[in-house]
C-alpha cells in the first residue's frame, strides 16, 4: 500500500499468518518489530493499553502524518508484530488509499517498508523490487509518496519522549510540543531501523563535498523537505544505471537535514550486498 512516507507491505495486524508472511517477503529477521497503521486516532484503543497525555498531544499535532509512536501494547496484539516487545509502534498515515485499505480490512494493518531487508525503500510503485512485488497479492499504486522518507519513530512508552529514528517529522517540531526530549542512546537494540547499514542501494555510494558533474545525486537548490521527497526515487534510478559508484553531494548540516543525513550515513556505511 502507498503511504505518504514510503510504500508498505500491509497485513492485517491481528493475523499471525499474514504478519509472518510479511517477514518472509521482506527477508527480515523476526526480531525486528513492525509499525501498526490505524485509520484514525480512535483506533489506538484497539492496540494500545495506555495512551499517555504526551502521546495524545503528539498524535493530535501530527496525525495523520509521518510520526510513529511507541506505546505499551494490548495483549491481543500478536507477538509476531512487535517481535515480542511489550510495546507497539502505531501511526495514522496521511494517504487516502492507505486509510481506505485499513477501513476495508476492518482493522489495523501492520506494514514495514516494501523493500527487501536492508535495501532502499520504494517511494513509487514502480520502485518496488520484483523480489518483493512478485510475492505480493496486489500492489496498490497510489502515485509517488509526498514525504519520501520514513516516519519519525518516537518512544512514548516510558517517562518523556525519545526519538528512536529521525524521519518525516523534524525533531524540533516534536520538541515544540513536548519540551525536552529524552536522549536515545542504545536504541539500536530496541529499534532495529537504527542498524548502522540500512536503506542502501546495491551500488556503493560516496558522499562528495560541493558540486560535481556527471550522474549522481545533486543538491541543486533543494530544501530538506523536497530533497527527502526525491532521495529514494533518485537513488533507485541511479542504482539502475550500472555505475561503479553513486556520487551524492553532501547536504548542509543543521537540524532540518537530520533525517536525510541519517539515511545517507546508513547508505554509505559499508557496501555489503544483502
Ligand atoms: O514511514 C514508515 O514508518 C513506513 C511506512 C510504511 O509506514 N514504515 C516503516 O516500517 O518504515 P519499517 O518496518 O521499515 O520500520 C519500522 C521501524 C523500525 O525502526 C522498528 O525497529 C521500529 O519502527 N519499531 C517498530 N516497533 C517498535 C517498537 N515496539 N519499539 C521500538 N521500535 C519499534
Ligand atoms: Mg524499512
Amino acid at each position: 500500500m502507498p503511504t505518504e512516507t514510503v510504500y508498505g507491505i500491509a497485513a492485517l495486524a491481528s493475523s499471525v499468518s499474514a504478519v509472518r508472511e510479511t517477514f518472509r517477503v521482506k527477508g527480515r529477521p523476526a526480531d525486528n518489530p513492525l509499525i501498526v497503521h490505524l485509520a484514525s486516532l480512535s483506533q489506538v484503543e484497539e492496540v494500545v493499553s495506555s495512551f499517555s497525555s504526551v502521546a495524545q498531544k503528539l498524535a493530535a499535532a501530527f496525525w495523520p502524518g509521518p510520526l510513529t509512536l511507541v506505546l505499551p501494547k494490548l495483549a491481543s496484539v500478536p507477538d509476531e508484530v512487535t517481535a515480542g516487545l511489550a510495546t507497539v509502534a502505531v501511526r495514522v498515515p496521511a494517504h487516502p488509499v492507505a486509510l481506505r485499505l485499513i477501513h476495508a480490512a476492518g482493522g489495523p494493518l501492520s506494514a514495514p517498508s516494501a523493500n527487501r531487508f536492508m535495501s532502499l525503500s520504494p517511494t513509487r510503485a514502480e520502485d518496488i523490487d520484483p523480489l518483493v512485488g512478485d510475492l505480493l497479492s496486489l500492489v496498490l499504486d497510489g502515485g509517488p509518496c509526498s514525504v519520501g522518507i520514513e516516519s519519525t519513530v518516537a518512544d512514548c512508552s516510558e517517562e518523556g519522549v525519545a526519538i528512536l529514528r529521525p524521519g518525516g517529522v523534524p525533531r524540533e517540531a516534536i520538541e515544540a510540543i513536548v519540551g525536552g526530549l529524552r536522549p536515545s542512546e542504545s536504541v539500536e537494540r530496541r529499534s532495529p531501523g537504527l542498524y548502522v547499514r540500512h536503506y542502501a542501494p546495491r551500488t556503493p555510494i560516496r558522499l562528495v563535498e560541493g558540486e560535481f558533474s556527471g550522474p549522481g545525486l545533486h543538491l541543486g537548490s533543494s530544501e530538506p523537505v523536497e530533497y527527502a521527497v526525491r532521495l529514494y526515487a533518485e537513488l533507485h534510478r541511479l542504482d539502475e544505471l550500472g555505475l561503479a559508484e553513486i556520487l551524492v553531494q553532501s547536504p548542509p548540516d543543521g537540524p532540518d537535514w537530520e533525517a536525510v543525513w541519517d539515511r545517507l550515513q546508513k547508505a554509505t556505511s559499508g557496501h555489503r550486498q544483502v
